[in-house]
């Protein structure tokens, strides 16, 4: 088998990367582990920046985004018995879009599909070789056989537990890295949302998150312990705690209804750098990971991809390599823009270890600070928004 660019997983970063290329003349095939019916119900992320919007409506895949996506203009933000409202578009221009991250899977998986493009599912990479050669070959396994795929490029989609970062000689990478002593509990509920815009809470008993994905399904987030056992939160349980740090504005409540699906999701900083070695690409989650506080990852991922789409169409159009060459450190300014704002709102938002009371007057007069002053709700909203040129 033989392609111009080999692409490495099928999430959003993956997908979008071989529609790019698509658009741009240029052949890929995505090889993905998992099935489809897989990596279209998983369920992750759900804020789009006006970046990644734009992005995805202006290439010919936001059709169903435009009709279903809930276009958003503000945030909450709750702590110390009190709610304020940043006014995002009013203070910058532009708006944030809910639209579940399974969603722009499907749609761009059946945009890919419809113009005849390769998506292997079932087909697990297993190594990278000759990536300083002119033919690198992407080993993967499909039905129980061993099969090579050679091309003029491969592109690391793989998230953060994929194989392709490996594949880069010792040496060559630098990681920087943060943990924190935090997970996220997520669930998807068959609630309507009680309220149209989402709410980030700092609460003593410990951070929650009230999301949406309909009019008729709830996306909540809770703090827990980083190793957390999922079987001891039954969904009575789960409630409780989302009460207990939500409804902390008198008259408000929450809408409860059955709980569809429950996960925890660890928090982690992780930036590994240069995003190229010789003929290998990385993207996304496979080479750089923030903590969901800022709702950055999908937007990092689709920013990448777009970034390498016209690189390699500069590439095969012209044979010119600038943009190739300077792939990692262009996307690199707006990771490390992305990992300060990730940081900077889980530090805020989350009670840290040891219940440290200095710390906990510091969130506080942070808070206070972004509800009172123009120019720092103005910073947090344009982060959260996304820059568009960084
Ligand atoms: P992935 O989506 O992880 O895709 C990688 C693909 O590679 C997978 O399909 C995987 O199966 C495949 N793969 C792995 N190894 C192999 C192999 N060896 N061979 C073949 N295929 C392989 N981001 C936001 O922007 N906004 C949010 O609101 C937000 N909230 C989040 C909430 C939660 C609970 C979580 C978990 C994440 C959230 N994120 C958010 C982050 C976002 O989901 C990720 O950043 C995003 O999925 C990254 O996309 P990706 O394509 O780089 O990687
Ligand atoms: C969602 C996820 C996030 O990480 C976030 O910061 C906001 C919303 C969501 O899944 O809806």
């Amino acid at each position: 088998m033989r392609t111009q660019v080999g692409i490495v997983g099928a999430g959003p970063a993956g997908l979008m990367l071989s529609h790019l290329l698509h658009r741009h003349g240029i052949e890929s095939v995505v090889l993905e582990s998992r099935s489809r019916d897989h990596v279209e119900h998983r369920v992750r992320a759900g804020v789009l920046e006006q970046g990644s919007v734009d992005l995805l409506c202006r290439t010919g895949v936001g059709e169903r985004l435009r009709r279903e996506g809930l276009r958003h203009e503000g945030i909450e933000l709750r702590f110390a018995g009190e709610s304020h409202r940043v006014p995002m578009t009013e203070l910058t221009g532009r708006a944030i879009t809910v639209y579940g991250q399974q969603e722009v899977v499907k749609d761009l998986i059946a945009a890919r599909l419809a113009a005849g493009g390769t998506i292997h599912f079932d087909a697990e990479v297993l190594r990278l070789a000759g990536l300083n050669s002119a033919e690198p070959v992407v080993h993967f396994r499909r039905d129980g056989r061993d099969e090579e795929l050679r091309c003029d490029f491969v592109v690391g989609c793989d998230g953060f537990h994929g194989v392709s970062r490996g594949a880069v000689p010792e040496g060559v990478l630098t990681s920087y890295e943060r943990t924190y002593p935090f997970a996220w509990l997520g669930v998807l509920a068959a609630a309507a949302p009680a309220v149209e815009e989402l709410i980030y809470a700092n609460h003593e008993r410990g951070f929650a998150l009230y999301s949406m994905r309909s009019p008729e399904i709830s996306r909540l987030y809770l703090q827990v312990a980083p190793d957390e056992d999922i079987t001891r939160w039954p969904d009575e349980r789960i409630w409780a705690e989302l009460r207990a740090r939500l409804e902390t504005v008198p008259g408000w409540s929450l809408n409860e209804g059955p709980i569809l699906e429950k996960s925890i999701t660890p928090m982690r900083s992780f930036v590994v750098e240069p995003m190229q070695w010789e003929r290998l690409f990385l993207a996304g989650d496979a080479v750089h990971i923030v903590p969901p506080t800022g709702a950055k990852g999908m937007n990092l991922a689709l920013a990448d991809v777009a970034l390498l789409g016209d690189a390699f169409a500069a590439w095969y159009d012209r044979a010119d390599a600038e943009l190739l060459t300077n792939y990692s450190a262009t996307a690199l300014r707006r990771v490390w823009r992305a990992q300060h704002f990730s940081w900077w709102m889980t530090s805020m938002l989350h009670r840290l270890a040891g219940d440290d009371p200095y710390e906990a007057k510091l969130q506080t007069a942070t808070l206070r600070y972004v509800a009172t002053s123009r120019g720092y709700a103005t910073s947090l909203a344009e982060n959260y928004v996304g820059l568009p040129e960084v």
